[in-house]
C-alpha cells in the first residue's frame, strides 16, 4: 500500500459528542477469550472474464481481436490504412496457421510504394497505453505472396506521430511466427490515444493471423499482466484466487464452458471460445496463465471444475458425466501432478514444471439453478472419482447444499443492498455448526456505478465484520467481481472492485474495505459486546497473537458521529495505530478520473488504561491496532 496516503490527521477522537450523535455504544473487549480461531487463509480473490477483466484488462495483451475473428460486421477492430497513394483490401481467408485457428485475415495490398504504404490498423481496447523509454514486443503469423517485408508502428491518435516503428523481414510463402519490438524514446508523452499499423510498401497479398504486441508485465512474464493491476491486488494481502469462475466456467451451453485443454499451450493453438458474459475471450488468459497469476501475488489457486451443468440449462448425468469427470481429474493432474504425470508433463512442456499447491477444489458454480435438480448425484460423482484418485488431498466445496457427497464447504453467494447487508450482520451466528464449513465465494453490496460508491463500502464493511465474528465457520470469502474495464462497452455487470481503462486503473471505497480487512485480520475472534445495539454501528474484535495486537474493527453507517467507549483488558500501554475510512456521503465515490478521492487516512492514539473513548465520525470505517498484553 502505498505510504503517501496515510498522512491526514487523526479523524476519531475529534468530533464531539451532540444532539446529532447517535447514542453512545460501551464496546467491551475480553482479549483473554478466544471465540473462534481464524483461517490464516480466510480472504481471497474471485476471478472470471467478465467486463472485459482479461482481454482489455488484466491480460496485458495491447492487440483486440488479434485473432482476426470475422463477423457479419467484418473484422471488428480492425482498419484499412492507405497512405497517400497507397491502396489495400482486407477479406477473409480459410487457411489459418493451425487447426484452433483455421481462418485468417488477407490484405490485398494493390497499390504500394516506399512513400506511400498501405495495410491495417488496431485502436486497442478502447486504446493503447504508450509511455516514454519502454520497449513493446509484438509478433504475429503471416503467409505472404509478394510481399518481403512488414513495417509495424505505433502511432498516436492525436498528432499521427510515430511514436515506435519495426521493419520485419518476411522469408517464404509459408504460414510463420514473425516477432518484433517497438522501443518509444524519452519524449513520448504517456497515454491512451494511440494505436498499431502494419503496413506494407510492395503491392502484393498477405495473410495474417494472430497479431499481437505487449508492454512490460508484472515480474516481466512473457504473455503476462499489467502491473498496476496486479499491484492493486498485491496491496490486498490475498491468499487465494479462485478460478476461472463463476459464470465463466459453466458456459451459456456445455460446449461454451470452461474447456481447460483448449487454454492451455501455445496461443496458436487456442481456439478462443464464447463466453457467457458476450463477447468471444482470447484465452490468452488461460489456465497456466492463472495459476502463474497465483504464483505471481504468492497465493493458493481455488481451483473450481465443470460440474455438469452449463447456464441455460443444459446438465450432463450419469454415465454421460464420466468423460467430464475425467477433464476435472486430467485438469487437477495438470495443475497439481508432478512432471511423471501425463499431464503434470504437459504443464512441464508448457514451461511450468513445478506443481501448483492447491487445497481447495469447488464443483461447479451457483448449482441452485439447477432445477431438476441433479447437483447431489452430481456432486457426489465428482467428488468420489477425486477423493479416490487424491486420498485426503483436497477439501471440497459443493455449491449449494447437499444431502450426498460430504463436501467440506458450501459456498454462499450474497449480492445485497447496503441496508440488506447492515440487517445480515448476525446471519451466521446461530448457523449450524455441525454441517461443512462455509465459504463465501461471492458477495458484494450493489450500489454505485461500474465501482461501489461509499454505500457500498460501508455495507461490505459491515457484512465482513459478521463473517469475521463468525470466521470458525466462515472460513473463505471473496468479493465479486474483482475487474471492470471502465468503458461504457466495456461491462457487463455493476459495481466491481477495481476499475481501469487502457492506461489507468484505481481501486474503489469498497477496494480500500478489503485492504483494510485482509491486512489486519488477525488469528483468532476475542469477545466482545456492546452494552446495546445502535442501528448502523458495527464491530469485530481480533488478535494477532504474535504482535501482541488487538485489531478493533469498527463501522459507523449512520451519517452522524458516532460516540464509542472501548473497555479493553490487557491493554499495553503505547501507541495505537489508527486506519480510518471516510467520506462525506455515502454517495461520494472513486473513479477513473478521481481514483484517490476516498483512501486510508493513517494516524496514531496513545493508548494506556482499559478505557478508550473515541467518536466516530458519520460514514467511517475504522481498524485500530490496540498493543496488548
Ligand atoms: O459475479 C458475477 C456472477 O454472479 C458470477 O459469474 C456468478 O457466479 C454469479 O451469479
Amino acid at each position: 500500500m502505498n505510504a503517501s496516503k496515510f498522512l491526514a490527521p487523526l479523524m476519531l477522537a475529534a468530533a464531539s459528542v451532540n444532539a446529532f450523535s447517535q447514542s453512545p455504544v460501551t464496546l467491551t473487549v475480553e482479549t483473554h477469550q478466544n471465540v473462534a480461531q481464524i483461517n490464516p487463509g480466510m480472504y481471497g480473490l474471485m476471478t472470471e472474464e467478465i467486463n472485459h477483466s482479461y482481454d482489455g484488462g488484466l491480460y496485458a495483451e495491447m492487440v483486440r481481436n488479434r485473432t482476426l475473428d470475422k463477423s457479419w460486421a467484418g473484422f471488428e477492430y480492425w482498419n484499412l490504412v492507405e497512405l497517400g497513394t497507397g491502396r489495400a483490401e482486407m477479406d477473409g481467408s480459410d487457411d489459418g496457421p493451425s487447426k484452433a485457428l483455421p481462418k485468417s485475415m488477407k490484405v490485398v495490398i494493390t497499390s504500394a510504394s516506399a512513400k506511400n504504404e498501405a495495410g491495417i490498423a488496431n485502436g486497442g481496447w478502447w486504446g493503447m497505453d504508450v509511455r516514454p523509454s519502454t520497449t513493446y514486443t509484438g509478433s504475429f503469423y503471416a503467409k505472404p505472396e509478394g510481399i518481403t517485408e512488414a513495417h509495424v508502428s505505433l502511432i498516436s491518435d492525436d498528432t499521427g506521430a510515430t511514436l515506435a516503428e519495426a521493419k520485419v523481414p518476411l522469408d517464404g510463402a509459408a504460414w510463420k511466427q514473425y516477432t518484433y519490438s517497438l522501443k518509444t524514446d524519452a519524449k513520448v508523452k504517456a497515454g491512451k490515444a494511440n494505436h498499431l499499423i502494419i503496413t506494407f510498401a510492395q503491392p502484393g497479398s498477405i495473410q495474417l493471423q494472430l497479431i499481437s504486441l505487449f508492454p512490460p508485465t508484472y515480474r516481466n512474464r512473457a504473455n503476462g499482466n499489467r502491473e498496476d493491476l496486479m499491484k492493486l491486488m498485491a496491496a490486498m494481502s490475498p491468499h487465494f484466487l479462485r478460478l476461472p469462475g463463476g459464470n465463466y466456467l459453466e458456459g451459456d451451453t456445455i460446449k461454451e464452458r470452461f474447456n481447460w485443454r483448449e487454454t492451455v499451450g501455445p496461443l496458436v493453438d487456442r481456439p478462443t471460445h464464447r463466453s457467457p458474459w458476450n463477447y468471444q475471450s482470447s484465452d490468452g488468459m488461460g489456465l497456466l496463465e492463472m495459476l502463474e497469476w497465483c504464483e505471481d501475488l504468492k497465493i493458493e489457486p481455488l481451483l473450481a471444475v465443470y460440474g455438469g451443468y452449463s447456464l441455460k440449462g443444459e446438465l450432463v448425468v450419469g454415465d454421460d458425466l464420466k468423460p467430464f469427470i475425467q477433464e476435472d481429474l486430467d485438469e487437477i493432474e495438470y495443475a497439481t501432478g508432478a512432471t511423471s504425470t501425463k499431464y503434470g508433463a504437459m504443464r512441464a512442456r508448457d514451461g511450468h514444471p513445478a506443481p501448483f499447491h492447491i487445497q481447495y477444489i469447488e464443483i461447479g458454480n451457483e448449482d441452485f439453478f439447477d432445477k431438476k435438480p441433479t447437483y447431489d448425484e452430481r456432486f457426489s460423482q465428482i467428488a468420489a472419482a477425486i477423493r479416490e484418485k487424491y486420498p485426503n488431498q483436497f477439501k471440497l466445496i459443493a455449491t449449494t447444499p447437499v444431502k450426498k457427497g460430504d463436501p467440506d464447504f458450501v459456498d454462499d453467494h450474497f449480492y445485497k443492498t447496503p441496508e440488506e447487508f447492515f440487517a445480515m450482520v448476525h446471519h451466521y451466528d446461530n448457523a449450524d455448526r455441525k454441517g461443512p464449513k462455509i465459504f463465501v465465494g461471492e458477495w458484494a453490496t450493489r450500489i454505485g456505478d461500474t465501482t461501489p460508491n461509499f454505500a457500498g463500502a460501508l455495507g461490505d464493511a459491515a457484512w465482513m465484520t459478521g463473517m469475521e465474528r463468525n470466521a470458525d465457520l466462515v472460513q473463505l470469502a471473496s468479493y465479486a467481481p474483482l475487474l471492470t474495464n471502465v468503458n461504457p462497452d466495456g461491462m457487463q455487470w455493476s459495481p466491481n472492485l477495481i476499475g481501469y481503462d487502457a492506461s489507468r486503473s484505481y481501486g474503489s471505497p469498497s477496494y480500500w474495505v478489503q485492504v483494510l480487512f485482509d491486512s489486519h485480520l488477525g488469528d483468532h475472534v476475542v469477545k466482545s459486546a456492546a452494552d446495546h445495539e445502535e442501528g448502523l454501528f458495527f464491530w469485530s474484535t481480533t488478535i494477532s497473537t504474535a504482535e501482541k495486537t488487538l485489531h478493533v474493527k469498527l463501522v459507523n453507517a449512520s451519517d452522524r458521529p458516532q460516540p464509542v467507549s472501548l473497555k479493553i483488558d490487557g491493554v499495553r500501554p503505547g501507541k495505537a495505530k489508527v486506519e480510518t475510512l471516510h467520506a462525506a456521503s455515502r454517495w461520494a465515490t472513486n473513479t477513473i478520473d478521481t481514483p484517490n478521492a476516498i483512501v486510508p487516512t493513517e494516524s496514531t492514539l496513545a493508548v494506556s488504561g482499559d478505557s478508550l473513548k473515541l467518536t466516530l465520525p458519520g460514514n467511517t470505517v475504522q481498524v485500530i491496532d490496540v498493543p496488548v498484553q
